[in-house]
């Protein structure tokens, strides 16, 4: 039985199979788009999302399967006060897969406890997203051409941002990884991020709350939004959400190959002007993020191509 609830879940050698076989779906879609007939994945998402659930349910389609599921809690019986574990351990019963996205932090690891199908952590509250990070290191592959030997920037809400904490874990892995942490005081990145991974394998890194000054050594500058919903107080949000706005400006003394990428959805952390820019890799994010999910399915379905 495999689980994906962490990126630690995978060794580097799974993520470099994962990476290989999205390049692949990429150039030969044909060769996928019955792979999975009669299978079916079911998305259960306790928490909105656009991207990681359609494209989820776009992974599953292309690869010749099908999708049940539901989008909101309040369309499912855990309005009717059903615990998750229940919810979850039926619809093993209907799906080969489940895709689990929930705002409590480690539900989907407890529902993987009891349930006899693949399950696949969709982020959970303020702490993992390794979906999402796969997506991030298929697109920085992509760019790069690896996965080591770079300076990464993160900025805006890197305390709640769960796809930060997710890539700062996976990178760490990889030789020569260095990192400018850029938020706000109040946001800045979790003390279990720092102690269990940072320090504990000695990666350099600075904390800032100055955008400009290290902008020219970023290889990569991972922007984020801040995470209004895991605020306890309005205020703070409001007085916070607009901490770092990225601009044209703003990118007139950064790398000419940086790459500029965020989960998305995007409130206000990136000016629209910066979309046509070539260093922009946002949009590429989502794309890869229906190739590297299908890699996925595959690989958890234990499906050999
Ligand atoms: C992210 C998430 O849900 O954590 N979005 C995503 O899955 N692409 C980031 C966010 O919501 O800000």
């Amino acid at each position: 039985m495999k689980h994906l609830m962490d990126i630690t879940d995978l060794t580097t050698s799974q993520i470099d199979d994962l990476i290989n076989t999205a390049n692949d779906i990429i150039v030969n879609p044909e060769k996928y788009q019955d792979i999975c007939k009669r299978k079916k994945l079911a998305t259960l998402f306790f928490e909105p999302s656009t991207r990681t659930r359609l494209s989820f349910e776009a992974a599953m389609v292309e690869l010749g399967g099908s999708v049940i599921g539901f989008s909101t809690s309040d369309s499912s019986s855990s309005s009717k006060g059903e615990s998750v574990t229940d919810t979850v351990q039926t619809v093993s019963f209907y799906a080969d897969i489940i895709a689990m996205r929930h705002p409590k932090e480690g539900a989907p690891l407890a529902a993987s406890r009891r349930t006899t199908v693949p399950i696949i952590n969709a982020g959970d509250g303020g702490h993992s997203h390794p979906t999402q990070t796969l997506a991030d290191l298929l697109t920085i592959h992509r760019e790069k051409g690896r996965l080591s030997n770079m300076t990464v920037g993160f900025c805006g809400d890197l305390k709640f941002g769960r796809t930060v904490h997710s890539l700062i874990n996976a990178l760490s892995r990889y030789d020569g990884i260095e990192y400018v942490f850029i938020s706000p005081k109040e946001l800045v990145i979790p003390d279990y991020v720092k102690a269990n991974i940072l320090d504990k394998n000695n990666i350099k890194y600075i904390e800032t709350n100055k955008m400009d000054e290290y902008m020219p050594s970023l290889d990569i500058l991972y922007m984020t939004r801040v995470q209004r919903e895991r605020f306890f107080n309005e205020a703070d949000y409001i007085r916070l959400k607009d901490s770092y706005i990225l601009t044209i400006d703003k990118l007139a003394k950064a790398k000419k190959d940086l790459s500029i990428m965020h989960p998305l959805p995007r409130v206000n952390e990136i000016s629209v002007k910066v979309d046509d820019d070539p260093r922009a890799c946002y949009f590429k994010q989502v794309q890869n993020g229906k190739y590297i999910r299908m890699a996925l399915i595959l690989m958890l379905l234990d499906i050999l191509v």
